[in-house]
C-alpha cells in the first residue's frame, strides 16, 4: 500500500542562537543527536510510512548517516535559507503524491516530540485539513510598539505553537503555491501559510506537551539534556 503518513523532520537551520559553531541537531542530548531523537519518534509511530529529512546545505552526510540507521528514513535533502524554502524542497520532494496524503513537519529541534502528540495530530487530521500543536501560555505576552504597551490580549486565547503540524498534502500545497506567487510573502511555519493564504481553511489547534521545547538558546540545551536523562532506562 502507497504511504499515507509522511514525516518531514525540518532540519535546514544553522542554529545561529545556539551559537555552537555548527547546526544545533547534531548536537547530541542523552547521547545521541537531537536530530536522531526527532527522527526516532517518527519512525516508532506505527501511522508513519516514510520521514524524510530536510538538512542545511553543507551537513548532508552528517544527517544521512545519523538518518540511516532508521527503517522509515526515505530520503535527506537539502534545504533552503528560511525555515520556509526547507519546507518547499520537501513538497517538491512529494509533488506527484495523491492529495489526501497526510503529511507532519516537524521542527528538527523538537528532541522530544512523543507518541501521544503525534496521535493527537493525525487523528484531527481525520476531520480536518491543517492541524497545529499548542501549549497555554504561562507568561502574560503583550504586544509592545516603540517600547510602550500598546495591547494585552486575554492570556487564556494565547496559545504557544509547537510542532509537528500536520495537514492534507493537498492543502498545503495549494497553501504554498498562493505563497511563492506572493512577491510579500512572510510567514514562520506552515500553519501560518495556510492561515494566510487559505483563511477559509480551520486550523485545528491540539494540545501538545511542556516536554516538546525547541531546543534554540544555550539554555535549551540544559534543560534538554536533563530531559533525556528521565528518559533514560
Ligand atoms: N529550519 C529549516 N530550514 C531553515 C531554517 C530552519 O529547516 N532554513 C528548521 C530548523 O532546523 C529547526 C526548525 O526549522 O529544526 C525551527 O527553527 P529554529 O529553531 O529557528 O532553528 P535555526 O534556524 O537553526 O536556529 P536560529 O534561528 O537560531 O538560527
Ligand atoms: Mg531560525
Amino acid at each position: 500500500m502507497a504511504t499515507r503518513t509522511v514525516a518531514v523532520v525540518l532540519a535546514g537551520g544553522v542554529g545561529e542562537r545556539m551559537g555552537a559553531g555548527r547546526p544545533k541537531q547534531l548536537m547530541e542530548v542523552g547521547g545521541r543527536p537531537i536530530l536522531a531523537h526527532a527522527v526516532g519518534a517518527f519512525d516508532a509511530h506505527p501511522d508513519v510510512g516514510e520521514v524524510v529529512v530536510v538538512m542545511a546545505p553543507g551537513h548532508l552526510r552528517e544527517a544521512a548517516a545519523i538518518a540511516a540507521p532508521f527503517r522509515k528514513t526515505a530520503a535527506v535533502i537539502e534545504g533552503g535559507a528560511t525555515r520556509t524554502a526547507s519546507t518547499v524542497a520537501a513538497l517538491r520532494l512529494l509533488e506527484d503524491r495523491p492529495d489526501d496524503v497526510r503529511v507532519l513537519f516537524h521542527d528538527a529541534a523538537r528532541p522530544f516530540v512523543d507518541r501521544p502528540v503525534i496521535d493527537r495530530v493525525l487523528d484531527a487530521l481525520d476531520a480536518c485539513e491543517a492541524v497545529a500543536v499548542g501549549v497555554p501560555s504561562a507568561d502574560t505576552i503583550v504586544v509592545v510598539e516603540d517600547g510602550t504597551v500598546a495591547s494585552m490580549p486575554p492570556r487564556e486565547t494565547l496559545t504557544r505553537f509547537q510542532t509537528p503540524q500536520g495537514f492534507r498534502l493537498g492543502t498545503i500545497r495549494k497553501a504554498y503555491e498562493l505563497a511563492l506567487a506572493d512577491p510579500g510573502l512572510r510567514a514562520t511555519d506552515d500553519c501560518g501559510i495556510v492561515h494566510r493564504y487559505l483563511p477559509d481553511v480551520p486550523i485545528r489547534v491540539v494540545a501538545g506537551s511542556e516536554r516538546n521545547l525547541k531546543v534554540t538558546q544555550p539554555l535549551d540545551a540544559v534543560i534538554a539534556e536533563h530531559l533525556a536523562s528521565e528518559e533514560a532506562p
